[in-house]
């Protein structure tokens, strides 16, 4: 048996033409898998976004910060559990919705923007990150942020408004003639960044209410689907922000509050599910559905203790929207395969670096733990 016979597993006596055949299909194969790489990679399309254009995006404005998350770098771990109320059942099969059911939950809240050791600013959108553990080796991540719309409606003007909102080196604000441009090609966005600049600012992480902004689709135990939108609202009342704050004396005063508030109680928010009506956009995160659509209330999340990020905990978890348990399915949104490409481009390449510890765990009035 020749040496080429062995490569190619094929059997003695095979022709000379069946092993030409055999040969042209393999290196067919290699070329295809060159290819789709080269097509990942955005090799054969300069112009085209890809994931990593995305994240070089992220690094160009906000500088490189190894070991980080390229947006919402600076945050904390928390757990608790979600417990369902059993009415989620009637519009989604899965697991974590039956009725009764304790479901353990590991988040990370986090302030929007690429700045590790930012400041904490009241202003800054807040997000709270999920992964619930599911029985049967399934999970549920999400992530949510505290603003009522998001400000874009395509990866491409994601990408854009990144660009736009980039800090003269001069003044450390973005130039007003770039985002006055950004906003005349993207009215959905002008709109939508109206609606956030005109939210109720909480005092802390405590009382933010977190909203899904894309729309998903449960699927029921029948298989009807419901296009939602999903938000955690806060038991506590929540009290507006005060100008009075000032992060001088703690950089970190939004992540110790939390982490304090924690220490002395569980903190609660419910599970509302709004279903959304034939006509409701599923594909436009930038629009409102109607106020009077029907909502579930689906069960209470209880966050019990805070920590900080450190190896194998929360850090470590990519909150990729696209890692869902059967009952929960993606919209039409193009957001989320973006999210979720864009994430993992960011996983990798922070998971292969050296990193220093988070500004959070840094605080020096935190004692001895958060
Ligand atoms: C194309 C649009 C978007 C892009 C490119 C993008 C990009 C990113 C990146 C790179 C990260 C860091 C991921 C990691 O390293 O683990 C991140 C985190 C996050 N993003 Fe987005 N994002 C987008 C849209 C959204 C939307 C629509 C939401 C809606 C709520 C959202 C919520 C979050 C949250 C909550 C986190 C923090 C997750 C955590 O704590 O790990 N993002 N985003």
């Amino acid at each position: 048996m020749s040496l080429l016979t062995d490569l190619t597993g094929a059997p003695p006596g095979t022709t000379t033409r069946a092993l030409i055949l055999r040969l042209s299909a393999i290196g067919a194969v290699l070329a295809g898998t060159a290819g789709a790489f080269a097509y990942a990679g955005g090799w054969l399309s300069p112009g085209a976004l890809t994931p990593s254009r995305v994240i070089n995006r992220f690094e160009d404005v906000n500088g490189r910060h190894p070991g980080f998350r390229r947006n919402h770098a600076k945050g904390m771990c928390v757990a608790g559990t979600f417990a369902a109320s059993g009415a989620g059942a009637r519009v989604s099969r899965a697991g974590v919705f039956v009725q009764g059911r304790v479901t353990p939950v590991e988040g990370r809240v986090a302030l929007a923007g690429g700045q590790p050791y930012a400041a904490d600013a009241e202003t800054t959108v807040r997000s709270l990150a999920l992964r619930f553990r599911l029985p049967d080796g399934e999970e549920w991540r999400t992530g949510m942020n505290d603003i009522p719309v998001f400000p874009v409606r395509t990866p491409e003007a994601f990408a854009e408004q990144l660009l736009a909102a980039k800090p003269d080196p001069a003044t450390g604000r973005p130039e007003p003639e770039r985002l006055r441009a950004f906003y005349a090609a993207h009215p959905e966005s002008a709109a939508a960044a109206a609606l956030i600049r005109a939210r109720t600012v909480t005092a802390g992480f405590a009382d933010g209410t977190y909203r899904s902004l894309n729309a998903f689709r449960f699927v029921a135990a029948d298989g009807r689907a419901t296009p939602v939108r999903f938000a955690y609202l806060p038991e506590r009342d929540a009290a507006p922000a005060t100008d009075a704050r000032s992060p001088g004396a703690d950089r970190n005063f939004l992540f110790d509050d939390l982490a304090a508030a924690l220490r002395r109680e569980p903190l609660r928010w419910r599970l509302v599910v709004t279903l959304g009506q034939p006509g409701d956009p599923t594909d436009d995160a930038t629009t409102p559905w109607p106020v009077d659509r029907e909502t579930i209330d689906a069960g209470t999340l209880t966050l019990t203790g805070a920590t900080p990020e450190a190896p194998g905990n929360c850090r470590d978890i990519n909150f990729d929207p696209l890692v869902l348990p059967d009952g929960i399915a993606p919209s039409d949104d193009p957001l989320l395969s973006a999210r979720s490409a864009a994430y993992s481009q960011s996983f990798t390449r922070r998971a292969g670096e050296a990193t220093l510890p988070s500004a959070v765990t840094r605080t020096p009035n935190h004692g001895a733990a958060l």
